[in-house]
């Protein structure tokens, strides 16, 4: 073997063991994919269509911008401010093929004596990235004694001895629990972020789907050249479309001439056709539509889901944002179980302990191994009482 060898991350490791044991692929019509990441790629009630096609002409075959096409940056620094009041341009933003890239670069490309601070539950990907790219990291408490909700003396991390800077890392709202900074917090969490050898990267995947409307850092940032901030956004869950592989980032200029650099020698750039299709989704009109649509049907289904998944006996965690319920199993009960059996249904759900940032490689015992995060994304409204249905019986 001449490479590196690495294992899948934990969503796809429990989706390939899902497939080993069902011989399906889950998100199939007739399985119950509730370890996916992925929202309903259909028309919400009240939602805007989603187009069905894109004109393409000889000019669009052509290689793309390596920092992605004009209209799409200007759409994107267009919707910033005008929901945000950002006060950026089209120079501040640089498109990448995810949200997923868009964080790898960043990191990639992080100073070596910068020690990255990160709640302890977190996106799963960002601990096999951390390994990957073997960075210093700081953990900020995050457990079910602090129900998953750091303090705002928690986000005040020192560098680790060698380093001299601290980068923070965060999903907001956050994967897997759904809590999310928002307001005066978030206000206060950037500024505290803005001070001389501190930077954060808001991965901010899951803004739409916050209660009662989306949130976003840069309403805060009064001039991101000034500041070490990266706003990473996508495509992938507010606008429905997880198969275009459009996110980006958000940053001051010499931050886009970088992934500009990187993306000519490591991307190529992202599909023009993708890209011509998500700035049609960024219109205004049609993006403020999906924005209401988005907040109230997910905010819908998150508060049954609350109640059915109470009514079984499990606890609880879940904030107010995102498309995932995180809870606790009776004792005794582990993820890891649980799917076994739910395999049997069809079924899957993510086993907590893929987001436990503090867990060793050597898949050891997790303080997160009775948590489990419970996709409602990517399930219509119908599928509710069914749902609720295997999961009693597995329970
Ligand atoms: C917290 C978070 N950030 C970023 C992403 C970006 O995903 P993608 O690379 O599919 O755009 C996801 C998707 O699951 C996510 O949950």
């Amino acid at each position: 073997m001449l490479l590196k060898s690495f294992p899948p991350m934990g969503i796809y490791e429990t989706l390939f063991k899902f497939a080993d044991a069902t011989h399906k692929y889950m998100g199939d019509p007739g399985t119950h994919p509730w370890a996916q990441g992925f929202p309903l790629t259909t028309q919400l009630p009240g939602g805007p269509p989603l187009p069905t096609s894109v004109d393409i002409t000889s000019e669009d075959l052509m290689y793309p911008k390596a920092d992605g096409q004009p209209p799409l940056r200007q759409a994107i620094a267009d919707y910033y401010n005008h929901f945000y009041d950002a006060g950026i341009t089209a120079d501040n933003v640089a498109v990448f093929a995810g949200g997923r890239p868009a964080l790898f670069a960043i990191l990639a490309f992080l100073l070596p004596d910068t020690t990255v601070a990160l709640e302890a539950t977190e996106y799963t990907p960002y601990w096999d990235v951390l390994r990957l790219l073997e960075k210093p990291y700081a953990l900020i408490p995050s457990h079910a004694d602090n129900r998953f909700r750091p303090t705002e003396a928690d986000y005040d991390v020192s560098p680790l001895d060698g380093t001299s800077r601290v980068m923070l890392l965060k999903s907001n709202p956050c994967n897997p629990t759904g809590i999310e900074t928002k307001g005066d917090a978030l206000k206060r969490l950037v500024d505290q972020y803005c001070e001389p050898g501190r930077g954060a990267l808001i991965d901010e995947a899951y803004e739409f789907f916050g209660d009662p409307e989306p949130e976003s850092a840069l309403r805060y940032i009064d001039d991101i050249d000034a500041t070490d901030i990266f706003v990473v956004g996508a495509a992938t869950k507010g606008l429905q479309v997880p198969g275009m592989r459009v996110g980006w980032c958000v940053a001051a200029k010499p931050y886009i001439e970088l992934f500009r650099n990187y993306s000519s020698l490591g991307m190529g750039g992202v599909s023009r056709a993708s890209q011509l299709y998500v700035t049609k989704l960024l219109e205004i009109e049609r993006v403020t539509q999906a924005r209401k649509a988005v907040c109230s049907f997910f905010s819908s289904q998150r508060e049954r889901y609350r109640e059915g998944l109470s009514s079984l006996g499990l606890e609880l965690f879940t904030g107010h944002g995102g498309f995932y319920h995180w809870a606790r199993l009776p004792d005794g009960d582990t993820g890891n179980a649980l799917n076994e059996r739910l395999f049997e249904h069809d079924a899957g759900i993510l086993p907590g302990r893929l987001c436990d940032m503090s867990r060793g490689p050597d898949g050891g015992p997790s303080v997160l191994d009775r948590m489990i995060r419970f996709s409602f994304g990517p399930l219509t409204a119908e599928s509710y009482e069914s749902d609720i249905e295997i999961l009693r019986q597995v329970l």
